[in-house]
């Protein structure tokens, strides 16, 4: 088969790779000339598709900014990005620009799927009209679904083959096609009845995701005024066999996902006279996190007898979770900021992220943030850092992550 993938992100590049080892060729557009560049170099920048992964492919991928090369696609997956305005509402411009760039390719037959993450309504009242302008009909001279991606990067025990897919179309016909399409990288397909349903299903995953995050970190901000100890209580919640699905306290809540799908929901809501309180409340205990982080630094550097203002402080992690490189919504980055504004030494060690360009920071080596900090904070706690040893090195350490915490008892 011939698959076009539009959006080589974090989303469409491992799609599009497990297309092409699949068998299939696949041609993949994106606005961007440097990712097109590196593509062809064999380059990945992506965490999950290693280059050498991408090199084996041997000519059955190709990369390209010209949408033109989309013409002989049977199916057309877009998976460009869906972030929100500064006013906190969709932002729908790059998929309304690729979607009238498909449009302007488009030929009689062809499958196009949206995967990007956005509120039910979107393909059939923004995407379809778009792609009609291209004078053919949807759902009787090309087919349309949507179709949500469980990716979640830096995850080994599910990939993209054994994580169950939604799929939604426009018609029975278009969703059957769309079935077909997965069923070559998927092993199970879970068909719904409309697009709407689909794209719904996505912000249900990532909401309750988010609200159940908001949950616990609000009883940890609580437990760390009562003197109890948040970790211990999870722990023990969660030898409940039923009823119960673990959530962890942490810094806040980051991603390119949660911290913004949540809000198309939200936004949509409006339209039907409805105001979603748990997204909102989920939302505001989450961005509260950083605020409440940082007082509990100041009372750390407090016991010590020291101020903020010129305290080396030594962050750990800064990417928004532990074993990638995006920072993308990452608590870190407030965190930083804030302790930054209050006129501490802030440096950090994170081994996947070279630099904070709008901090003006760069990742050094972890025993150059230690020596002589006066405390180090584990914010996002990466694979292959020996925690335990930081914390023998300096003279306060916070963990906000949990990881130096006793072990949970065992079963006895
Ligand atoms: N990253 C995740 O873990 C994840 C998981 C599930 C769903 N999603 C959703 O998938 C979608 C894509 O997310 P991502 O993380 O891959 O984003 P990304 O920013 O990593 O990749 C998107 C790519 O689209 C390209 N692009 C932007 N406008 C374009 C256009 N008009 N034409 C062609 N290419 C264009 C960008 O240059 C970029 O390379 C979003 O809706 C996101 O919410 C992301």
């Amino acid at each position: 088969m011939s698959i076009g993938i539009v959006g080589l992100g974090y989303v469409g590049l491992p799609l599009a790779v497990a297309f092409g080892e699949a068998g299939h060729d696949v041609v993949g557009v994106d606005v961007d000339a440097r990712k097109v560049a590196a593509l062809r170099g064999g380059e990945s920048y992506v965490e999950d598709v290693s280059s050498d992964r991408l090199r084996a492919l041997d000519g059955r991928f190709g990369a390209t900014t010209r949408y033109a090369e989309l013409a002989g696609a049977e199916a057309i997956v877009i998976a460009v990005p869906t972030p929100l305005t500064e006013n906190r509402e969709p932002d729908l411009g790059p998929l309304l620009d690729s979607a009238r760039a498909v449009a302007g390719v488009l030929q009689a037959g062809q499958l196009v799927v949206l995967e990007s993450t956005t509120y039910p309504g979107t393909t059939r009242e923004q995407l379809v009209p778009l792609l009609e302008e291209s004078g053919l009909g949807a759902g009787r001279d090309f087919h349309v679904a949507y179709s949500p991606e469980r990716v979640d990067p830096g995850r080994r025990d599910f990939t993209l083959r054994t994580t169950a897919k939604v799929v939604g179309g426009l018609t029975d016909a278009c969703r059957e096609r769309a079935v077909d399409l997965y069923g070559r990288v998927c092993d199970t397909l879970v068909p719904v009845s409309s697009p709407e349903a689909a794209e719904l299903s996505k912000l249900l995953e990532n909401i309750f995701r988010s609200v159940n995050i908001a949950l616990v970190n609000e009883l940890a901000m609580l437990t760390d005024r009562m003197g109890i100890d948040i970790w211990e209580v999870v722990d023990a919640a969660a030898t409940k066999p039923y009823g119960f699905m673990r959530f962890d306290p942490g810094p806040g809540m980051g991603g390119h996902c949660l911290p913004v799908d949540p809000f198309y929901l939200a936004w949509r809501a409006r339209e039907f006279d409805m105001t979603t309180e748990f997204v909102e409340l989920a939302g505001r205990i989450n961005q509260q996190m950083p605020y409440h982080c940082v007082a509990r630094i100041e009372r750390a550097l407090n016991d010590q007898a020291k101020a903020v203002r010129a305290s080396k402080i030594a962050l750990l992690g800064v990417s928004y979770k532990a074993g990638v490189g995006d920072t993308r919504e990452s608590p870190a980055l407030k965190i930083a900021s804030l302790l930054g504004g209050l006129g501490a030494d802030v440096r950090y060690h994170d081994p996947y992220v070279p630099e904070l360009r709008d901090l003006g920071l760069r990742n050094e080596p972890l025993d150059d943030v230690l020596d002589g900090a006066d405390l180090a904070v584990i914010v996002t706690a990466h694979p292959d850092i020996d925690h335990h040893a930081v914390a023998t090195r300096v003279p306060a350490l916070l963990d906000l992550r949990g990881v130096t915490r006793r072990p949970a008892p065992v079963r006895a």
